[in-house]
Formats: structure tokens, C-alpha cells, sequence
């Protein structure tokens, strides 16, 4: 599956010929906005983790360009509503199916509000899968134990985006922990080096992935990669 990562959480890949874009922050992002334009980028549905500003800066943005759909939670999914934006709501446990796959959403232990203040539910991860590919895009988290509950609620993940970058969500050390609850060895890194707070070392992060037989993917904003 190719997917290509726009810095912070935000992600984008095609599943079943649709493109599916996460937690979209490149207009305010410096490692992004120099070499991506909101306008080059394709989305059918837009897939929101939680409100903070790091994850929805450019949804309006994007849907404006591409009428795509949210997948968010209740709280966020309304708020856009309200705008005259299309979602679906789901909240924490909860799955739907979409003509591209199944989206499950699953807890997360960080905080969650929109950039103008509003209540923006409980914040999420997603699972997503096809008969193709099962995948987790766990948003902002701290390593917590609900993640053993995806291998016996889900199937089979063949990849996973974890945050690293530590400060704001865990750090790679405990992602290397989430990557065994979630009996997962192929994870893509996400949240990381975009402030000064979440800076990490690369080589460190890749070796403590590399010493439990797993690899951490680490993506150049704008690259695309297969997985
Ligand atoms: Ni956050
Ligand atoms: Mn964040």
C-alpha cells in the first residue's frame, strides 16, 4: 500500500481507489508548507483524530477543494456540520462500513478541543481494513493498555503510524511497547520534529525499533513510500 506522509499526523494513501487523508497540518507546518499545496492534495474522505490544531488546521481547506467526507467522532464531525461540511460520526468503539473498508474507532489517552475552543469529544485512533490490508493511524496517545484490545478486536495489522516524538504523546521507547501490544512490527513514525518539543534523534529512535526485530519507517514530508 503506498501512502504518503504530510507532516505531523497527516497521512494520505488510496485503499480500494479511494483516497483517505488524516489529520491535515501544512499550511502552519514550516517542514511542509514550503513544498506542499493544499490544492495538489486528493481526498475522498477526510479522517480527523481529535480537534487540536496540529491535526485540523487545513480540514476546511481541503474540503473546500475536494468535497470530501469527515470520519471523525461525534463532537468534530458536528462542528464541521454545522459549517455546511459532510461527515460521519463515530465515537470510541464504534466501526462503519465505507465503500473503501471498514473504520473502527478506537481509544486514545491525550486530550482533545478545536483551535476556537470548542468540545471536541474524546480523542481517537483509527483501524481501518479491507480483505487487502488491515492498518492503525493511533493519533495523539500516551502508550496505553486499550491498545492490547486492537489484535483481539481487529484483524491482523499489517502497519501501524505511532506518534514518537514524545513531549505532546509517548515517545519511541514507549512506541516500541504499543508496537508489541498491538502485535504489529511495521511501524511508520508520526509526530515528530515539527516543534522544537518533539524533536527526536532519528538513528536512536530507528535502533530501539531495530534491537526488538521491528523497523520504524521515518517518511520525508512530501515522500511517498510503499508499505
Ligand atoms: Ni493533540
Ligand atoms: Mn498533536
Amino acid at each position: 500500500m503506498k501512502i504518503t506522509y504530510y507532516g505531523q499526523a497527516g497521512f494520505g494513501m488510496q485503499i480500494n481507489g479511494k483516497d483517505l487523508l488524516f489529520d491535515p497540518f501544512i499550511t502552519p507546518n514550516k517542514l511542509a508548507s514550503d513544498t506542499l499545496k493544499i490544492a495538489d492534495i486528493p481526498a475522498d474522505y477526510l479522517l480527523i483524530t481529535h480537534g487540536h490544531q496540529d491535526h485540523v488546521a487545513d480540514v476546511e481547506a481541503v474540503v473546500k477543494n475536494t468535497g470530501a467526507k469527515i470520519i471523525s467522532n461525534y463532537e468534530i464531525t458536528t462542528y464541521y456540520g454545522d459549517k455546511g461540511m459532510d461527515g460521519h460520526p463515530l465515537n470510541q468503539g464504534g466501526k462503519a462500513k465505507f465503500d473503501f473498508g471498514t473504520v473502527k474507532y478506537v481509544n486514545a489517552v491525550h486530550s482533545s478541543v478545536l483551535p476556537d475552543g470548542t468540545y471536541a469529544g474524546n480523542p481517537g485512533g483509527f483501524v481501518i481494513w479491507n480483505d487487502d490490508v488491515c492498518f492503525y493511524h493511533a493519533g495523539d496517545t500516551a502508550l496505553t493498555m486499550d491498545m492490547q484490545l486492537i489484535p483481539m478486536t481487529c484483524p491482523k495489522l499489517d502497519f501501524a503510524i505511532l506518534p514518537i516524538g514524545d513531549n505532546f504523546t509517548m515517545g519511541y521507547e514507549d512506541a516500541v511497547i504499543a508496537s508489541d501490544f498491538i502485535k504489529c512490527d511495521k511501524i511508520v513514525g508520526c509526530h515528530y520534529d515539527t516543534f522544537g518539543y518533539i524533536e527526536i534523534d532519528h538513528a536512536a529512535a530507528k535502533k530501539a525499533f531495530a534491537d526488538k526485530g521491528k523497523e520504524l519507517i521515518l517518511l520525508e514530508v512530501g515522500e511517498e513510500r510503499e508499505v
